[in-house]
């Protein structure tokens, strides 16, 4: 029986997911999402157009490819609806190729505002969220306080839709943030009963049932090892396991039908939210790597932070997801720096370690190997063996100090603006 591929960013999300997802889709018949929901921004370029997914897979513009939400995604219902609707304008087969878990969480209007709420109330100490509710939708997951996408055909919808939301308001009382509420629930509404038209069953099933028929499934995390629930730096963390885990739970793939682990990793890295970030750079390298790699985030345009490979970082995300095979990403957005640096340990309480802490914020500072740049553009390289040598020296180095090869290297957004190092 085939097993399911799995593709996961390393990092703290932004890797280029829905750039290689959306490349890879030619190998395979079906793409499933897992976890997370409108927090993530997959972004997708082809025909000089952009696209941006948030809760719908990024295999969605191949006509031949089913795309499955699983049961481990948040959906709101809102942000589907504009998606849906926006996806199908730019030609993709929303309706026809897509199947949606009747066990993914709803997320109501009253978990953006109890997000809001939360946010505020921690002042300084805000975990820089999105703001689209996922805490609250995960948190009333497992308290087993959900409404799920199977209610929404229950003759009662709209009277059990009101027990979750009084709930919810009534916690809400602690805070002073205005809202129109009748507004939201009319927009809420709408986009349920748009909802009731897509397609929507057992992806766990259906999943199962494909690699039985020997198809192929891609998998496609959203957020990054580094924001995972459980492993990510908690608290400045999202609320799902996003690392290979979540697979298991939120599709319903057994461990031994994963296949390949394929990880995704800048060239550097980027932070967008608040928390820790070792080799975060606040000066003017910081601000190159961010106008170089137009680095805003997808979902919320905030201005990402910035700074030098994390290799600690990243041999942790490879040892907890068991990767198989490398694809580093924007790497183009490295060509003309002078020195290009890798942090390969940390310093904490004077004493140099190579592993991750316990607690982020107690690395006094990264220790880094320095690399020699390269000055030529590398956007419009196709093949290996035309890149620089410097570049391939980086390479070498990243493959050596994580023992897990590289086999797609991407220089840009567009889908075409990718090499392949090895089959
Ligand atoms: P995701 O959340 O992992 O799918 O990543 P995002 O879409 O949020 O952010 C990645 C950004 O980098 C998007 O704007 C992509 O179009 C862009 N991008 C992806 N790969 C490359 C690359 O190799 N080079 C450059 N310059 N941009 C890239
Ligand atoms: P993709 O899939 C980058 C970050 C937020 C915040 C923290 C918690 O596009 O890589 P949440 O809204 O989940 O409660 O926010 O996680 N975050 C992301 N950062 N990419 C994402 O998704 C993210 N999804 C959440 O910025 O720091
Ligand atoms: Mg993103």
């Amino acid at each position: 029986m085939r097993k399911a591929d799995v593709l996961l960013g390393l990092q703290w999300g932004d890797e280029g997911k829905g750039k290689v997802v959306d490349v890879l889709t030619p190998e395979y018949d079906a793409i499933a999402r897992f976890q997370g929901g409108p927090n993530a921004g997959h972004t997708l370029e082809f025909n000089h157009e952009k696209h941006i997914l948030h809760t719908i897979p990024s295999g969605i513009f191949h006509p031949d490819c089913l795309n499955l939400i699983g049961n481990g995604l948040v959906i709101d219902p809102v942000v589907f609806m504009e998606e849906a609707e926006r996806l199908a304008a730019a030609g993709a087969r929303v309706r026809e190729n897509l199947v949606i878990s009747v066990k993914a969480h709803l997320i109501l209007p009253t978990h953006r505002l109890l997000d809001a709420a939360s946010e505020q109330a921690k002042g300084n100490d805000k975990i820089g969220s999105t703001l689209k509710g996922i805490g609250p939708v995960y948190t009333d997951k497992t308290a087993r306080e959900g409404l799920r996408t199977g209610d929404i055909q229950r003759d009662d919808f709209e009277s059990i839709y009101r027990i979750h939301r009084d709930r919810h308001l009534a916690q809400l009382q602690q805070s002073d943030l205005s809202y129109d509420l009748e507004q939201l629930e009319k927009e809420w509404f709408e986009a349920i009963y748009y909802m009731r038209s897509f397609k929507m069953g057992h992806t766990d099933y259906l999943a199962n049932n494909l690699l039985k028929d020997d198809k192929k499934i891609l998998a496609e995390g959203a957020q990054g090892t580094l924001l995972d629930i459980d492993f990510g730096s908690y608290p400045f963390v999202t609320s799902s396991n996003t690392s290979c885990g979540g697979l298991c739970t939120g599709l319903g793939i057994p461990p031994n039908k994963v296949g390949r682990v394929i990880g995704i990793s800048k060239a550097y890295c980027t932070r967008v939210g608040s928390g820790p970030f070792p080799t975060e750079q606040t000066d003017k390298t910081g601000i190159r790597l961010r106008e170089q790699g137009h680095e805003f985030g997808s979902t919320t345009g905030r201005p990402r932070r910035c700074g030098w490979l994390d290799l600690v970082a990243l041999r942790y995300a490879i040892m907890l997801n068991g990767v198989t095979e490398l694809v580093i990403t924007k790497a183009d957005v490295l060509s003309g720096f002078d020195v290009l640096k890798i942090a390969t340990s940390y310093r904490v309480n004077d004493e140099l370690t190579d592993q991750v802490p316990y607690d982020l914020t107690s690395v006094s500072e990264p220790v880094y190997q320095e690399f020699p740049g390269w000055t030529s553009d590398i956007s419009q390289i196709r093949h290996a063996h035309e890149l620089p040598h410097e570049m391939k020296e980086y390479l070498r180095f990243i493959e050596l100090h994580t023992g897990v090869p590289i086999t797609l290297v991407s220089v840009g957004p567009d889908r075409a603006a990718m090499i392949r190092l090895t089959d």
